[in-house]
C-alpha cells in the first residue's frame, strides 16, 4: 500500500446547495441609472434563473477548494505519453498578460501592432532554425489542424501539376495517432495502412509495395508513436519521392529532437509542430493550441495567409498570394500562444535548446531501465522522449494496463497513456518530459514496481482503484457520450 494517498477530500457540495436567500457576493455602487424591470424586458427575473446566493468569501472558498482537487502539471507528475504535458514556465504567462499583447485588437491597423508582428516573425524565424524548413506558417490552431493544413498544401501541389485526380491515396503507419488518418480522410483521401516491422520501424518492403502513382503522401511520425527514432527515415523519403509522393512529418514528438536534429534535413516535405507540447504553451481541451507548420519551397506558394514579412519599413501581413489555400484560422491564429512560445524559446536560447530533448530522452530511458523487469518495453531498444511498455504479463492475474494506471492515482500520480499505440498489447506509454527531477522519476518508478507486485499478489486492489479520490472508476464511455453534470433543484 502507498504510504500516503494523494488527497482525501470530501466531495464538494455544489455552490447551489450553499445558497441562502439574500446573500450577496459582490459590492456594486448604487446605480445612477433608472432601475429596469428585467421580467418585463427579458421575460425572466433573477429569481427565475435560480442563481446561487452566496457571500464573497463563500464563493472564493468554493472555487479555491474546487481548484485544489484538480490535478495538473502544477500539482504533480503528469507522464501522459504522446501529450508532452510539460511545465509551462510562469514567465510565459507574464509576457502573455502584458497589456500591449493581451489587449490587442485583431483588427488594429498594421502600423499600431508592429511589436506583435515582430513576435510572430520571431517565432517563424526560430521555428525555421529548429525544424530546418525554409517556410513556416503559424496559422493552424492545433496539431490535427496542422496535419490537415499540410495535406491541403500537398493536395494543392499535386493539383497544380495536373495530378490531383490521380493521386488519391495517403499512406499512414499502423502505429499512427488517430488524427493522421482522420486528417487525410478530411481532405478527401483514401487511407492505406503501412505495417510496422519487428524492430518497430516502417516496414520498408510493405511501403515499396504500396507506392505507386496513386499515392499523394506518406504521413510519418518521427520519433514514432512507439517512442522510437525511425532510422530509415532518409530511405523512406527517397522511396516516396521516387514514386512522386510527398512525405509529411507528424512533429507532435519534436520534444525528442528539438535542438538536436531537424526534420527538414531528414528529407521531409512538410511537418506540423504542437507548440502546446514542445514549446510549453498550455494544453486546453481542444485548444487553444498552435499547430505551426514548416514546408519546403515546392509547397510555399500554397501556404495559408496571412504570412508575416519583414520589410525595410517594418513588419507587414501578406495576404495577396495567388496560389494560397486561403485562411485556415481568423486573424493571426492563436496570438497569445505565440507570445508564450516566443518567451519560452528566448528564455532557453539557442545554446541551451538541445538540453530540452537530451533531458527528455534521458528521463524516458531512465524510467524504461528502472521498470523493465516488471514492465518490459514493447520494442527492446533505446527510446526517445517516451517509452512504450507492455503489461501483457499481468493478464494471467486478471490485471490489465488500465488497472495499473488507475492504481497509480492512489499512489499520487497521474496515469500514463494506455492502449496506444494500438499495435502494442496492453500498452503503457510514459512521457516524463525534461523538467522532472530524478527524485520524482524514482518515486514514480517505485510506485509502478510496487503496483506490479500487487498485481501478482492482490489483483483486487488494482481492480478497485482508485480509492483515494472523490470518484472511483467511471464508466468512461458513458462519461464521454452521455455526460450530464447539471445541478437540478430538488423537487
Ligand atoms: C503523435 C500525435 N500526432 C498528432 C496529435 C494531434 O495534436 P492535437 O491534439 O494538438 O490536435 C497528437 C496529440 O496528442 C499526437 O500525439
Amino acid at each position: 500500500m502507498p504510504k500516503m494517498p494523494l488527497r482525501q477530500v470530501p466531495a464538494p457540495r455544489p455552490i447551489f446547495e450553499k445558497s441562502s436567500p439574500g446573500r450577496i457576493g459582490c459590492n456594486l455602487p448604487v446605480a445612477d441609472t433608472p432601475a429596469v424591470d428585467m421580467g418585463a424586458v427579458v421575460g425572466q427575473t433573477r429569481d427565475d434563473l435560480g442563481l446561487p446566493e452566496v457571500g464573497e468569501l463563500e464563493a472564493l472558498r468554493h472555487f479555491t477548494n474546487l481548484a485544489q482537487i484538480n490535478y495538473g502539471i502544477d500539482t504533480g507528475f503528469y507522464p501522459l505519453g504522446s501529450c508532452t504535458m510539460k511545465y509551462n514556465p510562469r514567465i510565459n504567462e507574464r509576457t502573455a498578460a502584458l497589456p500591449g499583447f493581451a489587449a490587442l485588437h485583431p483588427m488594429q491597423p498594421v502600423e499600431t501592432i508592429q511589436g506583435a508582428l515582430e513576435i510572430l516573425h520571431g517565432v517563424q524565424e526560430m521555428l525555421k532554425a529548429i525544424t530546418g524548413f525554409p517556410h513556416i506558417s503559424l496559422q493552424p490552431v492545433a496539431g490535427a489542424h496542422g496535419e490537415m493544413t499540410c495535406l491541403m498544401l500537398v493536395k494543392a501541389y499535386h493539383e497544380s501539376r495536373g495530378e490531383g485526380g490521380t493521386r488519391r491515396v495517403v499512406l499512414v503507419p499502423d502505429s499512427a495517432h488517430g488524427t493522421n488518418p482522420a486528417s487525410a480522410a478530411r481532405c478527401g483521401y483514401s487511407v492505406k495502412s503501412i505495417p510496422t516491422d519487428a524492430d518497430g520501424n516502417t516496414d520498408l518492403a510493405a511501403l515499396e509495395k504500396a507506392l505507386d502513382g496513386s499515392v499523394a503522401a506518406f504521413m510519418v511520425t518521427n520519433p514514432s508513436t512507439l517512442g522510437l527514432f525511425e532510422p530509415n527515415i532518409a530511405r523512406v523519403c527517397e522511396l516516396v519521392h521516387a514514386a512522386g509522393g510527398m512525405v509529411f512529418c507528424d512533429g507532435a514528438n519534436m520534444n525528442a529532437m528539438v535542438g538536436t536534429t531537424r526534420p527538414g534535413d531528414h528529407g521531409f516535405d512538410c511537418m506540423h509542430l504542437n507548440l502546446h507540447k514542445t514549446f510549453s504553451t498550455p494544453h486546453g481541451g481542444g485548444g487553444p493550441g498552435c499547430g505551426a507548420i514548416g514546408v519546403v519551397e515546392a509547397l510555399e506558394p500554397f501556404l495559408p495567409v496571412p504570412i508575416v514579412e519583414k520589410t525595410s519599413e517594418g513588419y507587414r501581413l501578406v495576404d495577396d498570394r495567388p496560389a494560397t489555400i486561403g485562411r485556415v484560422s481568423p486573424f493571426f491564429g492563436q496570438f497569445l500562444m505565440e507570445v508564450r512560445a516566443y518567451t519560452y524559446l528566448r528564455a532557453y536560447g539557442k545554446e541551451r535548446m538541445a538540453d530540452i530533448s537530451r533531458h527528455a530522452v534521458l528521463n524516458a530511458n531512465y524510467i524504461m531501465a528502472r521498470v523493465r523487469h516488471v514492465l518490459p518495453p514493447a520494442y527492446d531498444r533505446p527510446c526517445m522522449h517516451e517509452c512504450v511498455l507492455t503489461a501483457k504479463q499481468y493478464k494471467k492475474f486478471g490485471v490489465r494496463a488500465l488497472d495499473i494506471s488507475k492504481r497509480l492515482i492512489d499512489y499520487g500520480f497521474h496515469p500514463p497513456t494506455n492502449y496506444f499505440p494500438l499495435i502494442v498489447p496492453e500498452a503503457i506509454m510514459i512521457e516524463p518530459t525534461e523538467t522532472e527531477s530524478k527524485e520524482t522519476l524514482d518515486a514514480f518508478c517505485d510506485a509502478l514496481i510496487a503496483i506490479c507486485k500487487e498485481a501478482e499478489e492482490n489483483p483486487d486492489v488494482l481492480h478497485a482503484a482508485p480509492t483515494s479520490q472523490i470518484v472511483g472508476r467511471l464508466d468512461e464511455t458513458k462519461a464521454v457520450k452521455d455526460l450530464d453534470v447539471r445541478w437540478r433543484k430538488p423537487e
